[in-house]
């Protein structure tokens, strides 16, 4: 049998004082005091009585040292909230727990941002144990996450809006195929292994709309001209470039430069080739500033230098892929390539 018990606000926050390394952690939302619905609750499990099997208890329930974000609050810039091993804190459907000082989740803790619940992040978070994300989580632009731990992504990476730093390891949802296209955490992913149909991207101009507006904007900021060489690209023309390569060279050779037509990124309108098709690109002014700060935009070199065996293509610092601001940052902060980043293969 299952007894929670709803502390009041004032045994709420002497427990967050415990729990919080003496600090006074106040919800931001003050409530009477005859409200004894308090923001964090503790919430305890009695022992199962005889009639009730062990079952009863199940590994997910909150346990007596666990702690329950239900409504709005705040950890305050001079606080920190410790979450110990075997602890978890629930942040739950409708609440928004603010951290403007710090959290740190030490191995064997956990959080859990449930569906519905938000954590915006100003402050920091030591992540040593595990983030499990059904919720929102927002990184904001001085609110940074390190650590040895790692925030599992349950369902899309834009349930993370990543405007600070995130240095934990992300574990990306499953892949799932809809309509012949692949997609990890909502990001779609084409390479040698994922195809996209031939008839996709039929209706896609030049590229998609927010990264065509992105390059204009990059241009706008920097003065350089960042010609677009090459956007979209149909099956149709995929398979005349390839099929010329592979009469002008091996076709060993010719598979780590070009994609097989429906494996290529520029059929989904999502990648750009820009400035020089040249490894030389990326020594002039205008490529080594694309390499450098295309992911403050959304973008990310998707074939890095040295990653031949990570992604399947030889080095190209001219071929960007639109991720959106948030996915691009994280995956340049992982410093992975996507395949690594979305834990698929290249090939
Ligand atoms: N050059 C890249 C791999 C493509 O053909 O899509
Ligand atoms: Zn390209």
């Amino acid at each position: 049998m299952k007894m929670y018990l709803n502390i009041g606000a004032a045994v709420l926050l002497s427990a967050m004082a415990l729990t919080a390394c003496g600090c006074d952690a106040r919800p931001t939302n003050s409530r009477p005091t005859s409200d004894t619905s308090s923001s964090i609750v503790i919430n305890t499990i009695s022992e199962p009585n005889s009639s009730s099997s062990t079952s009863d208890v199940q590994a997910n329930a909150p346990v007596r040292s666990d702690k329950i974000v239900s409504e709005n609050m705040t950890i305050a810039a001079a606080e920190t909230l410790t979450v110990k091993s075997g602890e978890t804190l629930y942040i739950q459907d409708g609440a928004e727990f603010t951290v403007d000082g710090t959290v740190n989740c030490e191995r064997g803790g956990s959080i859990k941002i449930q569906s519905g619940g938000n954590l915006l992040l100003n402050g920091k978070m030591t992540l040593d144990g595990s983030l499990e994300l059904g919720g929102f989580l927002g990184i904001r632009e001085k609110g940074e996450i390190n650590g040895a731990g790692l925030l599992t992504v349950l369902k899309s990476f834009e349930d993370i809006n990543c405007e600070g730093t995130c240095l934990t390891k992300i574990k990306a949802p499953d892949p799932v195929e809809k309509d012949g296209v692949t997609y990890v955490g909502g990001v779609l992913i084409v390479n040698k292994k994922y195809s996209v149909p031939e008839d996709y991207g039929a209706e896609l101009g030049l590229v998609i709309d927010d990264a065509y507006n992105t390059l204009l904007q990059m241009r706008e900021d920097t003065g350089y001209s960042l010609p677009l060489v090459s956007g979209y690209r149909s099956y149709e023309l995929q398979t005349e470039l390839f099929d010329y390569y592979c009469e002008i060279d091996d076709y060993d050779r010719v598979v780590m430069y070009s994609a097989r037509p429906g494996h290529s990124e520029h059929q989904t309108g999502l990648a750009m080739d820009i400035g020089e098709l040249s490894e030389n690109y990326v020594n002039t002014e205008e490529g080594g500033w694309l390499t450098d700060n295309c992911y403050k935009y959304g973008f990310i070199i998707r074939f890095p230098k040295g990653s031949e065996h990570k992604t399947g293509y030889d080095y190209e610092p001219w071929h960007i892929r639109w991720l959106g601001k948030s996915t691009a940052k994280l995956v340049y902060d992982s410093g992975l390539t996507l395949e690594e980043f979305l834990g698929v293969e290249p090939a």
